[in-house]
């Protein structure tokens, strides 16, 4: 048998992690959801979701992962036994980043395209209706849609290809600092401007009367989303640890990351989103059409547009990987492929699988028709059906899981095993215990209506 695949060093594991978390979810999904909930107010609540959900959460993960050395199926199966019902939980987390990378790739892909526009010049000194129309346009056309999608997809795959230590890890050992110096490049510009003191206390200010139930069950979604948990990712990294490796110390550090990132995204949005009058509660379209709108009257405009794209690109990929990787090592592990065959069909499945997707906004089959016969275009209804449903149901089965159903005895040995913050333990069993369980609950309960 050969030896599993490792992580080059503690810090590589790290970038890697915090670069399948931070994603567009940080940079496109955060923002909006905080300018069309309250500001500060969601802000808070958010916290307290990744602190006391998503945090939890995550350390289960990585611990099944590196307990066992498998990927989510195989790291069920062998913590429970080999027909074990549970073993369900593990197959709907590679189901669910098949179905979020086939979308993810769309949006990926209009990323790239914004970049590529900005970089030959065609987004620079236009106003708001034509740069609304350039979005209409790009999301209607299926030979757009589709070649960034293929190329996006192919991408993907070369990292993944390369492996563990020398794909995973080195391009996130690239990217992660790259998006890091945009971003701060994108921070100073957001200092300077007229509207930096209302986007700030729009950010931090609490404007609790803004904030409704929906905003707080949205706030506990987008922690699932952006800690990219409940599907597996995090498990098929944490398989890829040694046995000594801290999980406590570094779970915290990638939500640490994670949050800041969005945080300042949020730092970076709002200021500009001010200071050229725009409306803060523009939703989904506020990346793609505002922040044109607005960075293209700036001067340095067309710089920053690409600077701003390429971040979002940089984002994008790093976590893609993650969501191609569960897949992949399945299929390793539970089939004895190699690493090349592995992501050759994985790849190709998703790739096919998004095709659907990239065609949602034109007038075909999977556009417009789809959506009058099942009343979400395909794109959408993958994105209801993978974030609202599969993410938490992911998330509620894994801790239920090593909160009731592993062994103690193994649960404990690997919490503790490296870390200096064993204190913990017992209020991480409880918060998997109990808080996690009924907090997913709501999420459901309100989806079908019920709160
Ligand atoms: N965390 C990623 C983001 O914020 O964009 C998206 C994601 C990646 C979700 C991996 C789930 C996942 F397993």
């Amino acid at each position: 048998m050969t030896q599993r695949a490792q992580w080059g060093s503690r810090v590589g594991f790290i970038l890697a992690a915090a670069g399948s978390a931070v994603g567009l979810g940080n940079i496109w999904k955060f923002p909006y959801e905080t300018g069309t909930n309250g500001g500060g107010a969601f802000v808070a609540v958010y916290l307290t979701c990744v602190l006391l959900v998503g945090l939890p959460v995550m350390i289960a993960e990585i611990l099944l992962g590196r307990s066992t050395q498998k990927s989510p199926v195989g790291a069920v199966r062998e913590l429970s036994s080999p027909r074990s019902p549970w073993q369900a939980f593990g197959w709907l987390g590679v189901a669910s980043s098949f179905v979020i990378l086939s979308f993810y790739s769309i949006v990926a892909g209009w990323s790239l395209h914004y970049a590529w526009l900005a970089l030959t010049g065609g987004i620079t000194n236009t106003d708001t209706s034509s740069l609304q129309n350039i979005f209409t346009e790009v999301f209607a056309s299926p030979g757009i849609n589709l070649f960034w999608h293929i190329f996006f997809i192919t991408i993907t795959m070369a990292i993944v290809l390369g492996g563990v230590a020398k794909g995973l890890e080195r391009w996130a050992r690239i990217l992660m600092p790259a998006l890091f110096i945009m971003l701060i490049a994108l921070l100073l510009k957001s200092f300077t401007l007229e509207g930096f003191s209302e986007g700030m206390s729009f950010v931090f200010g609490f404007h609790s009367e803004k904030l409704t139930a929906e905003g707080v069950l949205e706030a506990l979604g987008q922690a699932f989303f952006s800690l990219s948990l409940g599907m597996g990712s995090m498990v098929t990294y944490g398989s890829y640890l040694r046995k000594q490796d801290d999980i406590v110390s570094a779970s915290i550090t990638i939500s640490f990351l994670d949050t800041l990132i969005a945080i300042l995204a949020a730092v970076v949005l709002f200021p500009i989103i001010f200071t050229f009058g725009l409306e803060p509660s523009a939703g989904p379209g506020l990346v793609f059409v505002s922040i044109p709108v607005a960075l293209s009257q700036m001067t340095g405009g067309a710089l920053f547009i690409s600077i701003f794209f390429g971040l979002l690109v940089f984002a994008a990929i790093t976590s893609a990987i993650s969501m191609l990787e569960p897949t992949c090592s399945y299929f390793m592990d539970e089939h004895g492929w190699t690493r090349k065959r592995a992501t050759l069909v994985a790849g190709t499945l998703v790739g096919i699988f998004g095709i659907p997707s990239a065609l949602s906004g034109s007038t075909t089959f999977f556009g417009q028709d789809f959506a009058a016969i099942f009343g979400r275009n395909w794109f959408d209804t993958a994105d209801y059906l993978a974030t609202n449903w599969m993410l938490p149901l992911g998330g509620l089965g894994i801790s239920l899981f090593t909160a009731w159903k592993m062994n103690e005895a193994i649960r404990k040995h690997n919490f503790l095993s490296g870390t200096k913050l064993g204190v913990f333990y017992r209020a991480w069993v409880l918060l998997l215990k109990l808080l996690v369980p009924i907090a997913i609950t709501f999420i459901f309960l309100h989806a079908v209506g019920v709160v």
